[in-house]
Parts: structure tokens; sequence; C-alpha cells
């Protein structure tokens, strides 16, 4: 697989700055230093708690906004460019899919319509080839052509949130970067969204970026996994190494308040600490409130992102295999 999106150390900073008198403005580090490449036709699965950056990442990746530091390359491309230059075709590439799946349907647009719009403002197709496209992306998440004449609202969450599927998939794009697609929805109806999600995957050659802070739903999606914490990846390999071999005591305490059967997570780590000021974010490492490892070097600087192959983790003290037990 060949590399598609390449982010390096990639940053935003919401606020900022200084008042007219020279006073400094607060500044939210809502991503920092993130590098990290997307091969075509993976998954990567990112995961990670409320506030811990991964729809600012989202939509970074997706060209809805720009970094404040580093770059990020779609095809070689820098993507805020391309966002400037040529924000249709960027569009058709890579789409978005959002969390909720009836606000995001313009309520007095009819699916039609809605599924329409990519085709003529994106594609530039005319009736009858848009007639056998429409036809076609009903097919493609499993509903009937009837449901095109119908209102978002007279839509249940799992088949409106196909609907927001089909939107994204109706252009071709290359890239789907999904923020938790299946949150708002029953686990019977996420097992059948995250179904179809990967059929479409194979049938289309499709790359998805997959936000979630589920880890059972990361776990069944993604082919690699980024643990996210603060802003910042602390843990990044392919699935099986994040969820058999986790290194990052942010990874264990995230397995630990998710078990599942044949999985190891070491004792320790408290869930109900505090996460630090983003306005203040420390000297090092931001997980050390909760982490039963810390010693004092952690406090001195934030740890890098190490480790051997395609498995590593930003910690001074990371979980050897046969200590998880
Ligand atoms: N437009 C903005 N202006 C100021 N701060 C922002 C803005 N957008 C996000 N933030 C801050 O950036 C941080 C990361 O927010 P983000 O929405 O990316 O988190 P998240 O991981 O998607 O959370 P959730 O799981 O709740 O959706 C938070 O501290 C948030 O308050
Ligand atoms: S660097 Fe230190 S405080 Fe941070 S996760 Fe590792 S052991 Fe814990
Ligand atoms: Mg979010």
């Amino acid at each position: 697989m060949s590399e598609l999106i390449e982010i390096k150390s990639a940053e935003r900073i919401f606020g900022g700055g200084k008042t007219l008198f020279g006073k400094a403005l607060p500044a939210v580090h809502a991503v920092q230093d993130v590098t990290i490449n997307v091969k075509k036709g993976e998954t990567l699965g990112i995961v990670g708690e409320s506030g811990c950056g991964k729809s600012t990442l989202a939509r970074l990746l997706s060209g809805l906004d720009r970094p404040t530091g580093g770059s990020i390359t779609f095809e070689g491309r820098d993507l805020a460019e391309e966002a400037r230059k040529n924000p249709r075709e960027l569009a058709r590439q890579v789409q978005y899919v959002f969390q909720d799946p009836v606000s995001s349907l313009n309520p007095r647009k009819k699916i039609r319509t809605i599924l329409e719009a990519p085709l003529i403002h994106l594609l530039g197709m005319k009736k009858a080839e848009r007639e056998k496209r429409l036809e076609e992306l009903m097919h493609a998440v499993h509903l009937a052509p009837e449901f095109l004449e119908r209102y978002p609202h007279e839509f249940s969450g799992g088949q409106a949130q196909r609907i927001g599927i089909a939107r994204a998939l109706a252009a071709n794009p290359e890239v789907i970067v999904l923020d938790e697609p299946v949150s708002a929805l029953d686990v019977s109806v996420q097992a059948q969204v995250l179904n179809i999600l990967d059929d479409l995957k194979s049938r289309f050659g499709l790359t998805y970026l997959f936000i979630s802070h589920d880890l059972s739903v990361v776990e069944t999606i993604s082919d690699r996994v980024a643990v996210m914490y603060f802003g910042r990846i602390v843990e990044l390999g392919s699935r099986d190494a994040v969820f058999t071999a986790a290194r990052h005591p942010y990874t264990h305490l995230l397995l630990k308040s998710a078990p599942a059967p044949g999985r190891k997570a070491v004792s320790g780590g408290d869930r109900e600490a505090e996460l630090p000021d983003p306005y203040n974010p420390p000297k090092g490492c931001a997980f050390f409130a909760r982490c039963p490892r810390g010693t004092d070097v952690c406090q001195s600087a934030v740890p890098p992102l190490d480790g051997d192959g395609g498995h590593r983790a930003a910690c001074y003290h990371p979980v050897e295999p046969d200590t998880a037990s």
C-alpha cells in the first residue's frame, strides 16, 4: 500500500495571539505534533476520550480546517492549499461523515435532493446518469429506492447514517473521514452500519479514517490504530499490536475500561483523574497525574513517540509484553 496522506508535526492551536495592549490571549492546543502516514486502502482507527482532539484532527485531514503548524499532504499535495485552490476536487476526493446522522441531513430536503447535490455540483452529472447513480447508491447502503422520496425525519438513526454514508460515497471519493459515525446508534444497528462500511471499503477500494471514543468499534473496523491523549498520538500500531500488546499506560486504561475476552490489560491508571488544563499544557507527559508508572523523568519533557517497526508509544516506561498480566 502506498502513502496517501502524510501528516508531519501537525498542530492546531485555537485562540492565542495578543490583545491591542500586548496582553497574551489564552490558547488551546487541540492537536500537537501529530506525525502519521495513511496508506491507500487502509482503515486507520483514531481513538481517545472526549476532548482529546479527534474531531480537530478529522477536520484537518478533510481540509475543513488548516493546521497552525506542521503540514498535511494528500497524494503529495499540501491539503490546505488544495482546499483553497481546488475545493471541489478535494471535496470529491475526501468526504466526511458526521456523528449525528439525522441533524447532518437538511430536514427540508428529500433524500433524492440531498444525494443529487454532490452528483450535480462535484461530478456535473446529467439527469439520466444521476438516476442510475442514485439507485446504485441506495443499493450500496441497503436501502430501497423508494426512500429517495422521503425526508430525513422519516428515517431511524441507522437508516439516516446509511444516507450519510451514501452521500459521502456519491462523488466516488478516495478517502472517507468518519467522525464517530456509529456513536449515536444502538449496538445492533452499529453492527449493521459497520458491516456496510466494511463491504463498501473493499468494493470501492476506499481509505477510511475512522474516529471513535469506543474501543470495541475501533477494534472491529481498523487495520491500524492511533490512540490520542490530550492532542497527541500516544500509541500507534497495527490493530493486533495495540489490542494484544499495548505499550502505553493510557491504552491499558482504555482497555481496562472496555474489557474483552482474551485481552490482557495491566492494572492501574485513574480513569476519574482530571485531564490537564488545555490552556496550560504540562511540560512533561500529559498522562502523568493518572499514570501508575510515572517517575520524575516523565515530568521533564513530553515523551517522544518511539518504538520498533510499526508499533510505537510515547512513554518513558512503556509496558513490556511480559509484564501485561
Ligand atoms: N473552534 C474551537 N475553538 C476553541 N477550542 C476548540 C475549538 N474546537 C475544539 N476546541 C478545543 O480543542 C480540544 C479538542 O476538541 P475536539 O472537538 O477535537 O475533541 P474530540 O476528541 O473530538 O472530543 P469529542 O469526543 O467530545 O467529540 C478541546 O479542548 C476543545 O474544547
Ligand atoms: S511517560 Fe511516564 S507518566 Fe507518561 S505514560 Fe509513560 S510512564 Fe506514565
Ligand atoms: Mg469529536
